[in-house]
């Protein structure tokens, strides 16, 4: 598959993302999830001279692909090849002390999905890898061959929302002392024989989606950038976070609450709650979701939800 296609991913409620993003044209904005570039180009268009975006990405390929997508804006863009968790780090490197907006497009796109070698996928069969980052040394490999029983349980569990996980644990387990799962149809086949069925393609995809958060380590990662999203967002910045399963809006939702919250409770009904200054305003009091065309015409935005809020 080329890296580079245009088609390589498609961004979700496009006009939704860079409506509640950009509010300067001059301004800048980090683009903390780039993948193929898709949203990043568009934010590209609406900026005027003056305005830059950054877009950051923890996998080398798609900074290569939208790289080349976004050749037309060179001049008011800056790539990064790290993780947004470090946003703190790289804007200092980069000698921005503020930016007005961040988009956070979470999880992999449809191209890590499809591409062959990545080891994301429970279609294909492949080495199981799943990092976004190869420089990491912590693979899928790694994580189903040494995991004890009981952690990977509750990492197919927690998330993966998966209720056949001690039994999937167990099946890996017990798989391993005869040799090691090398491969993604190695474990997509311990799964199946542990759920048998209709069932087992949802099960799939949720011990998948398990194994690849912890690989890596993205709900800390997500709730390590919201809190500095608070350190680097302008006043009048904007955060916009689309989310793809239940997991990760829960953490978005609860910290756009806490930070837009006016009192801190006090836990006794006999102490009055602390007034507070808020941190952020929401600005979707209800997460959105893309329209019913959009749902047709691509189904990965079917389980996106939008959240978006501006630093007070
Ligand atoms: C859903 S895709 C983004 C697609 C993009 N919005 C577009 O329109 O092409 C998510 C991308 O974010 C990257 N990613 C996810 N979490 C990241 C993180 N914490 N730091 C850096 N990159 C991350 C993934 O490698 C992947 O390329």
């Amino acid at each position: 598959m080329n890296p580079t296609s245009a088609s390589y991913h498609v961004p979700v409620m496009p006009a939704e993302t860079v409506g509640h993003l950009v509010t300067a044209a001059d301004g800048v904005y980090v683009d903390g999830t780039l993948g193929g570039g898709g949203h990043a180009e568009l934010i590209c268009r609406r900026l005027a001279p003056g305005g830059t975006l950054i877009g950051i990405d923890a996998d080398a390929d798609a900074q290569a692909a939208a790289a080349q997508r976004l050749q037309p804006f060179a001049s008011s863009i800056r790539l990064v090849h790290d993780n947004t968790s470090n946003i703190r780090a790289i804007l200092r490197s980069l000698q921005i002390p503020t930016i007005h907006g961040l988009l956070l497009d979470l999880g992999v796109s449809s191209y890590q999905l499809d591409a062959p070698g990545k080891g994301f996928s429970f279609r294909g069969d492949e080495p199981l890898d799943m990092r976004m980052d190869r420089r990491q040394p912590l693979d899928a490999r790694t994580v189903i061959n040494t995991y004890g029983e009981e952690e990977l349980a509750n990492i197919i569990f927690r998330y993966g929302e998966e209720r056949a996980s001690r039994r999937i644990a167990r099946a890996v387990v017990r798989r391993r002392t005869e040799r090691p799962v090398e491969t993604t149809g190695d474990l997509a086949r311990l799964v199946e024989e542990s759920v048998g069925g209709r069932f087992a393609v949802k099960s799939l995809a949720r011990v998948f989606q398990a194994v690849r958060i912890e690989v890596n380590g993205e709900l800390e990662r997500l709730r390590s950038i919201l809190r500095d999203s608070m350190e680097v967002l302008a006043s009048g910045g904007r955060i916009v976070v689309i989310s793809y399963h239940s997991l990760e809006d829960r953490i978005v939702k609860t910290f756009f609450q806490e930070c837009a919250a006016e009192s801190v409770p006090s836990g006794s009904k006999y102490l009055p709650d602390t007034p507070r200054t808020p941190d952020l305003r929401i600005l979707t009091r209800k997460p959105v979701e893309a329209s019913e065309d959009e749902r047709s015409a691509n189904p990965r935005s079917r389980s996106a939800k939008l959240r978006a809020a501006e630093r007070v």
